[in-house]
């Protein structure tokens, strides 16, 4: 059987930490490595002086990981640079955001050499190799070049940007051109993968095959969309656990018979926060008889701290939230608890589970999985309301979510109002609707059919 090779920028491979502080992502692709034997390669994290190749390898939790260190520039350039400052924006629709530098392509080229250079002594023949995300579009090509032919897959966490808008990235041609290195490509949802076809179709002589297939530069590629899923049943089993339950009294005492709603997000400007923050005030100043039955819980990690588009919204929060909380608080209650840190899993799960709503508003993203671990999380018997914005891909399967446009403060206001009068019934319904898929579709399901849809690319004959 062949090993997998999992590559993505980060690993974050469980380690012996106490149980719950890992996310659902790193626990499925841990599970598959363990099934398939195999390693996860990407960058420590660390920062050195000068980059060495030299790889750490380290058996843990069952699993191989091998990484690299580096260097401050390649971190700077190719980190904070080309994938943070230019293709996240980029492929969030921001190219206001979006920062366009010579230095940044080169040391984003460079970073995905040292990364060929290094994993090309520990492939073996029969690996399969799954590369993750917009830091590592030119990996298989850098590959390739080095004489590899194991069958290479590339998955995209983030969206895939409308033609027009990748049309204004300086050399998008050869990073689209590199990705036919790859066997098969696959995407979150069908809106992201049309949009790579529309794109090749517009820019390019592309011709599409059956089932997915696309030819174009001479090369010929398979494409998909794999929405990504939590691991439902362990996250539903958290909500319940002793640790859990613990968290949900000292959160029932604080919250003193009102509502909460709660929204968790990585400290992002693609996440509409903004936004949220004033939807929720837009709440307030219109149904100010009924503003103190309710608070809202922000949980945002900060993250991507060295870069000024994130100290930007970071700062912009802090007022918004300042200012709302000083107009409209009382002495016994405050509008917003915004809070900069994380939480382990089952302390999310025990908050979601004791939130009337959850509030999910990104401007644009990839899928989300928030919106699904609230789902996850809810009480059979008595559900909570998840309002998800148009823009996120998960609105494609919660279809029975409240459906908000994330721009439009009133659509956020009457959201929140009618989450929070919705009588029983609608909101069993709504929640069981959604239930099953989210345990169905659930990140074991996604990694077997990406794998499985992997081997069964035909071998490439260039
Ligand atoms: C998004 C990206 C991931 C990334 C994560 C955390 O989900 O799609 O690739 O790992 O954000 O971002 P960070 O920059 O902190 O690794």
């Amino acid at each position: 059987m062949s090993r997998l090779i999992v590559v993505s920028n980060r690993v974050t491979a469980p380690t012996n930490q106490p149980a719950g502080g890992q996310g659902g992502l790193s626990v499925a692709l841990a599970e598959a490595l363990r099934e398939y034997g195999g390693i996860w390669f990407g960058w420590s994290g660390e920062r050195t002086l000068e980059f060495t190749g030299h790889i750490d390898m380290q058996r843990t939790g069952g699993i191989t990981t091998a990484t690299i260190d580096l260097e401050e520039q390649d971190v700077e350039e190719y980190y904070n640079g080309y994938a943070n400052k230019t293709l996240w924006p980029l492929f969030h629709y921001r190219i206001d955001l979006t920062e366009y530098d010579r230095n940044f392509d080169a040391g984003y080229a460079r970073v995905n050499q040292r990364f060929a250079d290094t994993l090309v002594p520990i492939i073996e023949p029969d690996d399969i190799i799954w590369v993750h995300d917009y830091h590592l579009i030119p990996l298989a090509g850098e590959l390739r070049k080095r004489g590899v032919t194991n069958r290479i897959g590339f998955f995209l966490h983030i969206p895939w940007p409308p033609s027009r808008l990748l049309a204004t990235l300086p050399r998008h041609e050869a990073l689209v051109e590199t990705l036919f290195d790859y066997d098969l490509v696959g995407f979150q949802t069908t809106e992201w993968r049309e949009s790579f076809r529309d794109h090749l179709l517009r820019e390019t002589d592309a011709v599409e095959g059956e089932g997915g297939s696309i030819t174009a530069f001479g090369k010929t590629i398979a494409t998909g969309a794999f929405p990504i899923g939590i691991d439902a049943q362990s996250f539903m089993e958290a909500a319940d656990s002793p640790e859990a339950l613990v968290i949900r009294k000292r959160m029932a005492e604080s919250i003193n018979g009102r509502q909460m709603i709660v929204g968790v997000d990585r400290l992002d400007y693609s996440k509409g926060l903004e936004e949220r923050f004033l939807g929720y005030e837009r709440f307030l100043a219109d149904n100010p008889e009924r503003s103190e039955e309710v608070f809202l819980l922000q949980v945002a990690p900060p993250t991507r701290g060295d870069i000024g588009s994130y100290q930007e919204i970071r700062s912009k929060l802090d007022t918004l939230s300042g200012r709302i909380n000083g107009a409209y608080a009382e002495f016994d209650w405050v509008p917003i608890r915004y809070v900069n840190r994380g939480y382990p899993r089952h302390e999310l799960a025990a908050i979601y589970r004791t939130a009337r709503i959850g509030l999910v508003t990104p401007l644009r993203d990839g899928m989300n999985l928030v919106a699904k671990e609230y789902v996850a999380a809810q009480d059979p018997a008595n559900p909570g309301v998840l309002i998800l914005s148009r823009f996120a891909g998960a609105s494609l399967q919660l279809t029975d979510a409240l459906l908000i446009n994330p721009y439009s403060q009133e659509e956020i206001a009457d959201a929140i109002k009618q989450g929070l009068d919705m009588p029983l019934p609608e909101r069993k319904r709504r929640w069981e609707a959604m239930i099953d898929g989210v345990v169905n579709d659930d990140v074991v399901k996604w990694r077997t059919d990406f794998v499985e849809a992997l081997e069964a690319v035909p071998e490439r004959i260039d």
